[in-house]
């Protein structure tokens, strides 16, 4: 029969690359708490009508990436793009909005889809770790987002990190802006492609975006953002940079930076590698936005957040050898010599699962020298042996397989056993810390 193949642009991840994908989210998941950020999960389906209206009708996401249907009853659905608009539409469907304990935080991590050429870092489902802070104003908590992804990525290892941060204003700045753009792209426009056009009627600001190499020569004329900031939002631009300065993050501004998505305002940023590491392109990108949430049908509250790409994260921290560390190990591996009933194994597999230990056995009959190899490659620390003769006077030898060597252990009373086994775990987790120092 013929295999059915998986969907293009999607992957499996098992044994390690789950593991390595799992360790990262645990270092964001554990470096955002100290941020005071609680964990919100939603749904991966979403009505379409968030996405047009919360990412933008603007965006390339929404206008030609987005996996959409229509449900057996007739809903338009989505398969979830990003996440930022769905943390806005959870906040307003629960009300959580209507607390004195503003601002809300929340983190969340999961899989996204968009239809993109797959291609290396970008495929067409892939994993985000994010945060979103919401109801709150200040340049502090803008800031404050900027040290949480570049404390996790630090945490990681990452070391060489271009953070590029730009001022998109509040939307004073942006009308103004705007205005100068329309005036300036108007007279070229029968020379810009397509898109071009409909982003000019739609958002001229992603006309900046366009890759089209004629398109980016006109573009390269256009007038500058930063001449149509408002004192405000110059102010509070200075403001958060001060923070990040004050706290060592090293940062460069970027004038071009305006982000594939149209909620933004005021502080956005990227963080990706430099030199030949960039190739995986943005590890995570984020800024503020000021009227999503009304855009939504909420109340006038602003936010800041980021993603993190978790699969270009694995990838750069592969490359730079920074999960070495992370193996498959386990506990022990048990071997029974001789004519010994399957009960007697499985029992004393139970007995060490109920104290916490890794357990693995072969589940039909192996050589002894089989059985040692396979208990090598399932990297467990200690191999377990007991023939009748063993279990008769009570006792088992548990052989270290590093130093290959190897003690009889009675197996009563029980808490001597354990507290045995205990010990000999302990120095053998002290070697491998030395060994990793
Ligand atoms: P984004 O820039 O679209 O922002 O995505 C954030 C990160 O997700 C990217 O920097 C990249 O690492 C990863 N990513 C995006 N598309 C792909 C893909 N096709 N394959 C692999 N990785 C990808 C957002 O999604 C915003 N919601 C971020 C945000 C949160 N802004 C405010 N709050």
């Amino acid at each position: 029969m013929e295999k059915i193949q998986p969907v293009k642009g999607t992957h499996d991840f098992y044994g390690l690359n789950a593991e390595k994908m799992r360790f990262v989210t645990d270092v964001f998941t554990s470096v955002s708490e100290l941020y005071g950020y609680e964990e919100m999960v939603v749904p991966v389906l979403e009505h379409t009508e968030l996405f047009s209206r919360g990412t933008g009708e603007s965006t390339d996401i929404v206008r030609k990436e987005m996996y959409t249907f229509d449900d057996k009853g007739g809903r338009s659905l989505s398969l979830r793009p990003e996440f930022t608009a769905s943390v806005v539409r959870s906040i307003l469907s629960n009300k959580l909005y209507a607390t004195q304990d503003l601002p809300l935080k929340y983190y969340y991590s999961g899989p996204l889809f968009r239809y993109e050429r797959p291609q290396l870092g970008r495929y067409r489902e892939f994993h985000q770790f994010g945060v979103e802070a919401i109801g709150e104003d200040s340049p502090l908590l803008d800031s404050e987002v900027i040290l949480t992804l570049v404390q996790s990525l630090n945490y990681l290892g990452f070391k060489d990190l271009v953070v590029k941060i730009n001022c998109l204003g509040d939307k004073e700045s942006r009308d103004n802006y705007r205005k100068a753009l329309k005036a300036y792209f108007e007279p070229h426009l029968s020379e810009m492609c397509e898109d071009c056009h409909a982003r000019f009627e739609i958002n001229p600001l992603r006309i900046l975006d366009c890759k089209v190499p004629e398109d980016q020569a006109i573009v390269k004329g256009a007038p500058h953002l930063k001449d149509y900031l408002t004192e405000k939002s110059q102010e509070r631009f200075k403001k958060t940079l001060q923070y990040l300065d004050d706290n060592g993050i090293k940062y460069i501004i970027d004038d071009n930076l305006v982000r594939g998505l149209d909620y933004y305002s005021e502080i956005v940023f990227e963080v990706s590698m430099s030199g030949d590491l960039s190739k995986y392109g943005a590890l995570a990108g984020g800024g503020h936005y000021a009227s999503l949430v009304s855009d939504l049908g909420g109340p006038d509250m602003g936010g800041v957040g980021f993603a993190c790409g978790l699969e270009r994260v694995v990838s750069v921290l592969d490359e730079l050898h920074l999960l070495d560390d992370i193996q498959e190990t386990s506990d022990f591996y048990l071997i029974p010599v001789g004519e010994i009933d399957d009960r007697e194994t499985l029992l004393l597999a139970t007995l060490l699962r109920s104290e916490g230990y890794q357990v693995n056995y072969s589940y039909k009959t192996q050589k002894v020298g089989a059985a040692f190899k396979k208990a090598v490659r399932k990297n467990a620390k200690f191999a377990v042996i007991y023939g009748e003769d063993e279990l008769a006077r009570g006792v088992v030898k548990v052989k270290n397989l590093r130093t290959e060597e190897q003690v009889e252990v009675s197996l009563t009373p029980e808490e001597d056993f354990f507290a045995t086994l205990e010990k000999m775990m302990e120095e053998e987790h002290e070697h491998e810390h030395h060994h990793n120092n």
